[in-house]
């Protein structure tokens, strides 16, 4: 609605996760570098975690764009709450497995099968799990006994679980001992700190088509990460209102009294008061510089 107002091609801060859009934190780069480490070594299970909104999703369409490009074959299940019948339909629809998807038994040979040709053809196969936090116990241990196929040379499927920290609560639980040995690689996303939600900001609307933008302050960014505790989905939904109040204005910039009418129409809760609020300082801290506009390989 308002991109033509502000000169953007497209709007920035879209609550999809767009691998376009990715800006590449060092934690966000690392979290991908072990994704795609993990498969290409074939190391079994990987088990992305973290807090609600912070990239999950996101990190598993980059993937998902890596394995396309690779053309690595990979099933990926965006709905956890299956039934262990629904898990095996779904695997099979994915995989294009030729059998009746309605049979366990039947899906379960024709994945071996699969599997075991592509090994012999040195390829590799992958099943994504997002959500992992909500996949029932039974579900989990299919899950767990396709990690085990293997041949002499490595894991014969590839297994990524993300999910909310949840997923690293369950699996500490008696019952997923095995599941829980037998991870290989574990990465985490935790939310921004102010100098990655300030470079985020700015990476979301150079990306945009306004690299130099000039919509939100550096004070006004110290104080939506504040609000927004970091979290970039929050971050989205709170800049994105905020260039929809400004353009209702017919301002192009953004001011704290917007950021207040925005963050009260959202309801959003955060502690306390923050420090640009009561006057305070911020600490001194180095600031790790990143790139303004972020390039995906
Ligand atoms: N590194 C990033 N680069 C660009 N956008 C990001 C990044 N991390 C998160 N986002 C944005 O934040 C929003 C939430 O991201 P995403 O849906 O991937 O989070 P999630 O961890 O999967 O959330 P949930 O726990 O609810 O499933 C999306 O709009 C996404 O585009
Ligand atoms: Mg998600």
């Amino acid at each position: 609605m308002y991109n033509a107002f502000f000169g953007f091609k497209q709007s920035p801060f879209n609550l999809s996760p767009d691998p376009a859009f990715l800006f590449r934190s060092p934690q966000h780069d690392e979290a991908l570098a072990n994704l795609i480490y993990g498969v290409q070594s074939r190391k079994g299970f990987i088990v992305l975690t973290g807090e609600v909104g912070t990239g999950k999703t996101t990190m598993l369409e980059c993937l998902r764009d890596y394995l396309y490009s690779q053309q690595i074959a990979f099933a990926s299940l965006f709905n956890s709450r299956l039934t262990v019948e629904q898990f095996f339909e779904m695997l099979a629809y994915d995989l294009d497995l030729r059998c009746n998807r309605l049979s366990k038994t039947e899906v379960l040979l024709g994945l071996n099968g699969m599997l075991l040709e592509r090994a012999g053809a040195g390829r590799t196969t992958v099943l994504i799990v997002d959500e992992a936090h909500n996949l029932e116990w039974d579900v989990l241990e299919e899950i767990r006994l396709l990690g085990n196929l293997e041949n002499r040379r490595g894991k014969l499927l590839q297994i990524v679980l993300a999910g909310q920290q949840e997923l690293d609560r369950k699996l500490l639980a008696p019952d997923y001992r095995q599941l829980k040995q037998r991870i290989a690689l574990r990465c985490s996303l935790r939310p921004f700190d102010r100098y990655e939600t300030a470079a985020y900001v700015d990476s979301r609307m150079a990306r945009a088509g306004l690299p130099e933008q000039r919509v939100f302050s550096s004070e006004l960014i110290e104080e939506v990460h504040f609000r927004a505790q970091g979290i970039p989905r929050v971050i989205n939904a709170i800049c994105d209102n905020l260039l929809l109040t400004a353009f209702a204005l017919e301002t192009k910039s953004a001011t704290f009294e917007m950021l207040d009418e925005v963050t009260a129409d959202m309801r959003l809760e955060y502690p306390g008061r923050s420090p640009l609020h009561t006057g305070e300082a911020y600490p001194e801290t180095h600031f790790p510089g990143f790139p303004a506009a972020t390039q995906r390989d």
